[in-house]
């Protein structure tokens, strides 16, 4: 593996995953892997989990880890070619990432999208910039349309508490939110199931919330709630703002928010959230404290998940 910016970088989902939980069983197996290695961290917004789980994943696998917010220390960025910089940005992608390339030997970025220039946060210019420029693989902590380390980790969480011998139903529902935010978690999820192929895969949303079908072709999508959770086995709940008239919120219906009486017709259904999750907006507290919510467990994997990534990398370097 050269980069990890999507599931197109992974040959076989079902090995990386039995890699990952190999690892949560064995976490200093490879120990001396990484060493005489450094690991770059660059965070353009905010983090708790992937920061924390992917720097404890690296030093587990003898990396040395610095991380660099690059919003807050760093210099403001300019990422388009032949921008005349007059305005607030101070050193150019072109002159920083063949730079930060020397200094580390992984570059891992977050770069959350302006959700005001669809065309823009769709070409994916600062993950693509870090990898023409950088000379170095490329990680995404989450990029402007896809969060992989998130949905990786999902499906390390689904196969781990799915036992039974058939395709799990899964259901990908939208949630109330007070905040526009990115459709990066459901698109890669969903980008990420279709390509797995072993489940029943169901996205349900408001009218006018669908996502790009780049990512959801292959899944039932549905704007009735109630039918969609009929026998899941697992409830991803997640917000999205709007992908077709970019990044507005139509709607915050509280009647989409999660309750227990809603979760009557599942398959006594494991909830999931990448979290943060604003609780009893987006995610009643009466289900996130059940004993069907795995959000915990779920955020657990995030280690596993990025150690396994991390692995293959220093493997094919
Ligand atoms: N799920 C997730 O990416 O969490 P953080 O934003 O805290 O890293």
């Amino acid at each position: 593996m050269r980069n990890f910016i999507s599931v197109k970088d992974v040959n076989d989902i079902n090995v990386l995953t039995a890699k990952a939980l190999a690892y949560k069983a064995n976490p200093l197996v490879d120990k001396k892997l990484g060493a005489d290695k450094r690991i770059g961290l660059l965070f353009l917004n905010p983090s708790l989990r992937t920061r924390l789980s992917t720097q404890v994943a690296a030093q587990q696998l003898g990396l040395e880890v610095t991380v660099f917010n690059v919003d807050k220390d760093g210099w403001a960025l300019e990422f388009e070619d032949g921008a005349i910089m007059s305005g607030n940005t101070v050193e150019h992608v072109k002159d920083a990432a063949p730079i930060l390339g020397r200094y580390f030997d992984i570059l891992c970025i977050r770069a959350f999208p302006s959700l005001t220039n669809k065309a823009d946060d769709y070409s994916e210019e600062v993950m693509n910039s870090f990898i023409k420029y950088a000379g170095v693989p490329i990680v995404s902590l989450e990029s402007a349309t896809l969060h992989p380390l998130q949905s990786l980790t999902d499906i390390i969480t689904i196969k781990e508490t799915f036992t039974e011998e058939r395709k799990p139903k899964i259901v990908l529902t939208w949630a109330p939110h007070i905040k526009a935010l990115p459709q990066c978690v459901p698109n890669s999820f969903s980008e990420w199931i279709n390509a797995w192929g072993e489940a029943d895969f169901v996205i349900t949303h408001p009218e006018d919330y669908e996502l790009d079908e780049k990512y959801t072709k292959g899944a039932t999508i549905t704007q009735n709630q109630d039918e969609a959770l009929k026998d899941a086995d697992f409830v991803y709940v997640k917000n999205w703002s709007t992908y077709t008239d970019y990044g507005r919120i139509y709607t915050n219906d509280p009647a989409w928010m999660l309750a227990n009486k809603k979760l009557t017709v599942t398959n006594n259904a494991k909830i999931m959230h990448c979290l943060p999750v604003r609780r009893n907006v987006e995610l009643s507290d009466e289900v996130l404290d059940s004993a069907n919510s795995i959000v915990t467990k779920q955020a657990a994997n995030r280690v596993w998940a990025a150690q396994a990534v991390l692995s293959e990398i220093l493997k094919t370097k």
